[in-house]
């Protein structure tokens, strides 16, 4: 049965045209948390979903992840871990590097903050070409988690980013077009 939250999250997620470049048209998650209602309701049917699967970490890749991630850790009683793009976190770091249209960029996160068996869903806000979650997936694997599940509010499905999560699920909220 389709959830009757999703209508009132849609409707409050504004959309840009050719924003950062000409061709984007941008998903703003900024209009959303003007709605407190479509925004509780956003992180509610994130926290109905895991209530359950006794999740340990809660990782949220910078920057719109550190929005919707630190509510649904503490609703679980998870660890909140930021992924923080590359040289901003004051530790000792463990990084991947992904590819971008003209490049590379790199995520990382400290050393000893996820542990070997911890039970983890990794949060952002949208997918779009599955290239950062793909990495922080890989991260988080390569230091022993145990990914659950990724999770996105919102999803562009034109764009086939579920293909770079190697198999693993993607729960979304939204898909735009
Ligand atoms: C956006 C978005 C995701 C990523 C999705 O972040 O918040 O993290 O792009 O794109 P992908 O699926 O093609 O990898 P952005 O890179 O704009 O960084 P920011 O959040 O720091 O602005
Ligand atoms: N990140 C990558 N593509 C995006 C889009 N269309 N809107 C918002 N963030 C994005």
């Amino acid at each position: 049965v389709p959830d009757a939250r999703v209508k009132g999250i849609a409707e409050s997620i504004r959309s840009i045209r050719d924003f950062p470049k000409p061709g984007i048209l941008f998903r703003d998650v900024t209009t959303l948390l003007l709605n407190p209602k479509a925004f509780k309701d956003c992180i509610d049917i994130c926290v109905e979903r895991y209530a359950e699967s006794k999740i340990d970490v809660v990782a949220g890749i910078e920057a719109r992840g550190f929005i919707f991630g630190p509510p649904i850790a503490l609703a679980l009683g998870a660890k909140f871990v930021p992924v923080r793009k590359a040289k901003k976190l004051p530790g000792e770091v463990i990084g991947e590097e992904y590819s971008l249209e003209y490049g590379t960029d790199k995520i990382e996160i400290h050393v000893g903050a996820v542990n070997p068996g911890d039970r983890i869903i990794v949060v952002d806000d949208l997918i779009a070409t599955g290239g950062t979650l793909g990495a922080a997936l890989r991260l988080m694997e390569r230091v022993g988690g145990e990914v659950v599940e990724c999770v996105c509010v919102i999803e562009l499905p034109e764009l086939k980013g579920r293909a770079k999560l190697n198999g693993k699920p993607l729960f979304t909220v939204v898909e735009f077009e």
